[in-house]
């Protein structure tokens, strides 16, 4: 039998740093008040609801998660954040219109009481958005010096015993890795420097992770993933997740394909367009920021079809996203797809998939569960990628030199072994030879 990881258990309060107190957000921190007074469910949350298979099939072991391993309870959960907007967290939700004044209302006071910090943010990359409640600093290290200020009043101000951050703001613009992401005395440089290179999301990680506080990226940003902030993760030994959180459309994509892979039916085509209408969606009316939504989004079907392996099914897949701003939808995103595929004998046949969902009610749970599984890895001194968490992401961040693994399926599997791993349980392979021999 293998050896149990030693876990700290999961004493005292945990603070929740959100950046960014918009729909997901705003939904996340209702939905967990909510829940917390038992006024609703938390669907959708495998922390809360999910169970694991221990040992053999004929044991008849599947406890609840929070059973196997010790999570932080919902009752100690404390939420803070910085936005651009000074609206508190009752008034920003109400804005997000994600969840009906009826329920917001039944935790009106304690929502109130959040207000953001004001935020680090530079015009230059989001490009669509502008606000008031904004820091000023004579450098960029000086903004981050300010945010782990915050932090470190927030953590006194509620006695707080650890802390977790994710980035729930703006999908900032398209960028890629350059010589200032490299090394973390590169990157302190560019933060005195002000380097353009430096967007304001990378402020917050560079100072999450400095300080010890696991860190994960809702939003496809690059953000945490450089060579830098991976480096200064190792140093100060920070668990880390990313990027951009699986809901709506790339759910059910990474839901649909590895079945069409796993019976070898080929594909010609995917085409994927939706409407949505909340700030999210304005912001990504923007060219330079969709263009960061949309390398994320595109990926996925490459992992999974794995074309270099199946020239004849997938060699000419046509791979189309298109992401349409249309205020009248809010947050009731409006997704099709065309899937154009390919059967025996090279027959065409066609999928058509239209699916009516709520953005941020597919997010919430996930930040939830991301939220406690890091602090839950910290615990265990687990830093660095937390592979074992792209069940969550659409770009799940990965070890240089590894492709990352996008099948829904797999990525539950992986989950739920680390799980049992943490536990000392036999991991399980669905081999099952046992039960016949
Ligand atoms: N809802 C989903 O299903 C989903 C799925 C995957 C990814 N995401 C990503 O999550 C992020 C949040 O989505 P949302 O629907 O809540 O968007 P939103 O526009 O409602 O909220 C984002 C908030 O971030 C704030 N913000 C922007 N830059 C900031 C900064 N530098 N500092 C502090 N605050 C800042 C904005 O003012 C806004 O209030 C987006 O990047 C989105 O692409 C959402």
């Amino acid at each position: 039998m293998p050896t149990p990881v030693d876990i700290a258990p999961a004493r005292g309060k945990l603070g929740v740093l959100l950046v960014g107190l918009g729909a997901v957000s705003t939904t996340t921190i209702a939905g967990v008040l909510a829940i917390r007074k038992g006024i609703a469910k938390p669907i959708g949350s495998l922390t809360q609801m999910g169970t694991v298979r221990l040992g053999k099939r004929t044991e008849g072991r599947s406890p609840k998660i929070s059973d196997v391993v010790p999570l932080s309870s919902l009752d100690d959960l404390v939420f803070g954040g910085w936005d651009i907007f000074d609206d508190d967290c009752y008034a920003a939700a109400r804005t997000a219109g994600v969840i009906e004044p009826s329920l917001l209302d039944q935790v009106r006071p304690e929502l109130e009481k959040i207000r953001p910090w004001p935020a680090v943010f530079d015009q230059r990359y989001v490009k669509r958005l502008d606000g008031p409640n904004v820091k000023k600093g004579k450098n960029k290290k000086d903004l981050a010096e300010q945010v782990v200020a915050d932090i470190k009043k927030f953590k006194a101000d509620h006695a707080l015993d650890r802390l977790v951050m994710v980035w729930c703001g703006s999908t900032e613009v398209f960028m890629t890795e350059s010589p200032a992401h490299e090394t973390i005395e590169t990157f302190e440089r560019a933060l005195e420097e002000n380097d353009p290179d430096i967007p304001s999301s990378m402020v917050y990680a560079y100072a999450a992770i400095r300080e010890g506080i696991p860190y994960a990226n809702a939003a496809p940003n690059l953000t945490a993933d450089i060579p830098a902030l991976v480096n200064l993760a190792a140093k100060t030994k920070t668990p880390l997740a990313g990027k951009d959180l699986k809901t709506g459309q790339t759910l059910i994509k990474t839901i649909v394909a590895p079945g069409l892979k796993a019976r070898l039916l080929g594909v010609d085509g995917w085409y994927s367009t939706n409407i949505l209408g909340n700030r999210d969606g304005e912001v990504l009316d923007d060219p330079e920021s969709f263009k960061t939504k949309e390398e994320s989004k595109k990926s996925v079907l490459d992992y999974i079809l794995q074309p270099q392996l199946y020239p004849d099914l997938y060699a000419h897949l046509c791979h189309v996203v298109r992401i349409n701003y249309y205020p009248p939808r809010g947050d009731n995103k409006e997704g099709w797809d065309n899937i154009d595929l390919v059967g025996w004998l090279g027959y065409p046949m066609q999928l058509k998939i239209n699916f009516l969902c709520r953005d941020s009610i597919l997010a919430a749970p996930i930040v939830l569960d991301v939220a406690l599984f890091l602090d839950l890895a910290r615990r265990a001194n687990m830093h660095g990628i937390q592979e074992w968490l792209s069940f969550y992401f659409k770009s799940p961040v990965h070890a240089p030199g590894l492709y990352p693994e996008h099948d829904l399926f797999i990525q539950l599997m992986k989950l739920k072994n680390t799980l049992r791993f943490l536990k000392g349980e036999e991991l399980i392979t669905h081999l099952g030879r046992e039960y016949y021999d």
